[in-house]
């Protein structure tokens, strides 16, 4: 677990998050008029895997099921790219209310045994943490977090690294300020539940979102402004002896996701954690539009995302 800490957090290099489920990738496709099938998102996911150069910027991919079984994550441990892979069985309902709890424990022992001897390393759950003027409720939190930290002690005993990720979303017409509160707030309920786990917070990592106004409320934040809210809620609420902390994007564009990162890194101060990016949308949006499911189109596309890649690498270092 410790040389997968060590590689994942390499100089320079960071997490591509290219485990989008059936759903979510059926979602992004259709966006481009695309129908999303399993060969479909074998030859797209196999175009990024390819781009030449990729591994001096990436220290490990988190994949989805269906990659594993399309033997995708061989191309990457051909390339000493640390393959990770997403466990979380997705969201549904809480006690039938409009707050989304994530499921996926049952038999998460016995898939991670088989995911071992395939060679994963690590092991990736998101919560969604929705913002609105009545969520998140006390009762979701508790429940939502224990079951993360009950993933994080299942991945931990059967040798993985885990990454939780607790997603305070962008959807919504909040504050700033609200934002910060509810990412404390959850950070904190959260290393509280992983304590009484016994997790081995050194071989742990954090996927957290950067501290932005939600997405209605007409704001856009500086990168200043996003970087000392971010790191100081941050410091609020994690412990130092944590593995690392990889920044979602979140819904940001490239762009903005890239920015923050670099404000953020160029602000850390003394902050304990080694800090890097972990980007779906913000590392594949432009790459995915430029492909769009075209063979004359890899070319191009594998020179954006490979472009967009050397950006998030120097904004990981701060030197963007
Ligand atoms: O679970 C979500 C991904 O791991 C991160 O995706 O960078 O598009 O927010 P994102």
């Amino acid at each position: 677990m410790e040389e997968t800490i060590k590689k994942l957090f390499a100089p320079g290099k960071g997490i591509l998050a290219a485990d989008e489920s059936t759903h979510t990738i059926e979602k992004r496709f259709a966006t481009l008029g695309l129908t999303s099938t399993p060969e479909l998102n074998k030859k797209y996911r196999e175009m990024l895997f390819n781009t030449s150069g990729i591994e001096n910027y990436l220290g490990g991919v988190i994949l989805f099921d269906e990659s594993v079984r399309q033997n995708l994550h061989n191309i990457l441990q051909e390339k000493d790219i640390v393959p990770g892979i997403k466990v979380d069985g997705g969201l549904e309902s809480f006690n039938g209310s409009e707050e989304q709890i994530t499921k996926g424990l049952d038999g998460l022992d016995t898939r991670l045994k088989e995911y071992s001897v395939l060679g994963l390393k690590f092991t990736k759950w998101r919560a969604a943490v929705r913002i609105s003027d009545i969520f998140p409720t006390d009762a979701f939190l508790e429940e939502d977090l224990n079951r993360m930290a009950q993933f994080a002690k299942i991945s931990q005993i059967t040798g993985f690294t885990p990454i939780v990720e607790p997603e305070v979303q962008l959807d919504g017409n909040h504050t700033t300020t609200r934002c910060a509160e509810v990412s404390v707030k959850v950070c904190r309920i959260l290393f509280e539940k992983l304590n009484i786990a016994g997790i081995d917070l050194k071989n742990l990592i954090l996927k957290t979102n950067m501290v932005l106004p939600g997405k209605d409320s007409g704001v856009k934040a500086a990168p200043l402004e996003v970087a000392e809210v971010t790191l100081r809620s941050l410091k609020q609420s994690v412990p130092p002896e944590v593995g690392g902390i990889v920044f979602l994007s979140g819904g940001q564009t490239p762009d903005e996701a890239t920015n923050n990162l670099n404000e953020i890194v160029k602000r850390r101060g003394d902050c304990p954690w080694p800090l890097s990016f972990s980007f779906s949308r913000a590392l594949q949006e432009e790459t995915m539009r430029q492909w769009s499911g075209k063979d004359e189109n890899i070319e191009y596309a594998q020179n954006t995302f490979l472009d967009r890649l050397i950006k998030v690498s120097k904004a990981r270092k701060g030197e963007l």
